[in-house]
Order: structure tokens, then sequence, then C-alpha cells
């Protein structure tokens, strides 16, 4: 059962400090009760000024078990790697311990092999059918996509696979992702979503007749909490 619910900011700034916040406080509670803090980061630019805000908190890193929802087919130094970004904006300058966090063993020429390595790390880590993460990030995109489950591509359809390769025609490569059942057997999701460009996408997944196909949005339906995270501008008109 996915409890709803709808968190609207200001602006960018206001919902990157306020998802700040609430990051730390889950984070700390869950590592005083747990133990760890088990998350799989979201790509892309609206998590990032979240990322830089994390690193100026007193956060228990070494408790910390940072993963990744998705990533593109590239070096992990490259300019496009999720993995770069977070690096940069978060786990470099915050000195976040190597054993904190856990990058998708990426080879290009072998995008399956690199997803089956990482599925398999996730399974060592996550006892049960799929991994119950403290929390998953999540952006939306234009198109309605969520971490790399794009619409009209083969990784919709997965329902065994945690995490794989999935071929993008739009960008005529593979990106690799965590797959619908492996993000929704989430204790909870936030979905970050800023800026008047993605009104149109948040009113398709909100409003459309579902269709997961052609807004895989839609099929982000956690056991456990959903929360959408906007700003004023990504508010689709009534
Ligand atoms: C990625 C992300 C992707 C992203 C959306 C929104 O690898 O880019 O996982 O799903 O969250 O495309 O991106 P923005 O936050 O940049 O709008």
């Amino acid at each position: 059962m996915t409890e709803r619910f709808l968190q609207i900011c200001t602006d960018r700034e206001d919902l990157s400090r306020e998802l700040c916040d609430s990051f730390c406080e889950l984070a700390e509670e869950t590592i005083e009760r747990e133990g760890k803090f088990r998350v799989a980061l979201s790509g892309g630019s609206t998590p990032q000024q979240l990322y830089t805000l994390l690193r100026d908190e007193d956060l228990d890193w070494d408790h910390m078990r940072l993963y990744w929802g998705d990533e593109r087919n590239v070096p992990l130094d490259s300019e496009e790697s999720n993995a770069r970004m977070t690096r940069d904006a978060l786990l470099q300058p915050a000195q976040v311990p190597a054993s904190s966090y856990f990058p998708v063993p990426i080879n290009v020429d072998d995008p399956a092999g690199a997803a089956r390595a990482y599925e398999e790390m996730l399974r060592e880590e996550f006892d049960g059918d799929f991994p119950r993460w403290d929390l998953v990030l999540l952006g939306l995109g234009d198109d309605a996509h969520t971490a790399s489950l794009f619409p009209g591509t083969a990784a919709l359809d997965e329902r065994e696979r945690w995490f794989v390769e999935n071929w993008v025609p739009k960008f005529d490569s593979y990106r690799l992702t965590l797959t619908f059942p492996a993000i929704n057997s989430a204790k909870r999701v936030w979905f970050m979503v800023a800026g008047e460009g993605k009104r149109r996408a948040l009113q398709n997944v909100w409003n459309e007749e579902k269709d997961f196909h052609r807004f895989p949005a839609q099929n982000i339906t956690p056991d456990g909490e959903l929360t959408w995270w906007l700003d004023e501008a990504a508010i689709p008109p009534e």
C-alpha cells in the first residue's frame, strides 16, 4: 500500500533546503535505530543542489550506505557520470569514506556485465526478494521517465532483476537502472521536481490514464511512503 505525501516549496533553493533538513533527520533516526542508512541516489541536476547542501551537514557518514539508482554508460570520471556529479558535489568535499558509497562498476563495452555485477553487490547487501531501501531519491524527466526507466524501453517490463542495462533509443546509448520492483520495495521514495519545464510531465503522471510505458513515473508505487517534493513552478495548472 502506497502512502502519498506532497511537499510544496517556494523555489528550487527552498526545495533543496527542505530536502536537506528532512534527509538529515531521516538519516539520523534510521542510523540510531538500525545502525545504517541505505539510500539510492538520483542523478540529474535537481539533486545536485541537495548534495552540495548535505556536504556541510554533520552526518554520520561512516554509517551511511550510498548507492546509485541509475547511471549513464560512461566512464566514472566523465562529465555525464552521476557518480562523478555526486563525488564533486558531496563525496569529496564532505570527505565521505569510500566504504560508504558504491558506484556502479561501469564497463562501457559491457553494460550488461556491469548491471549484473551491481545487482550481485546489492543482493549481498540486502536480504529478501528486493532491496528494502530506507530511501530512494528520484527525479522526473520532462518525458515522465524516472531513474533510467524511459518511455518505451525494455527495462519497464522487468519484474525479476533488480538492476539492468537499458537501451535508450533517444540517446542511442545504454543506461543502467534499478527496475520498478527494486524501487517499489523501498520503505520510502522521494521525487524531487523543480521548474515549470516539469509541469506537463507531472500533469501526465498524476492525471493521465495509467500507462507506465508512456509515463514510467506512474509505476512508482512503493510499499511504503511516496513523497512528491516540488517547487511552485513545477505545479501543473488546475
Ligand atoms: C539521470 C536521472 C534522471 C533524472 C531526470 C531529471 O541519470 O539523469 O536519474 O532520471 O532524475 O532526468 O533530471 P533533472 O533533475 O536534471 O531535471
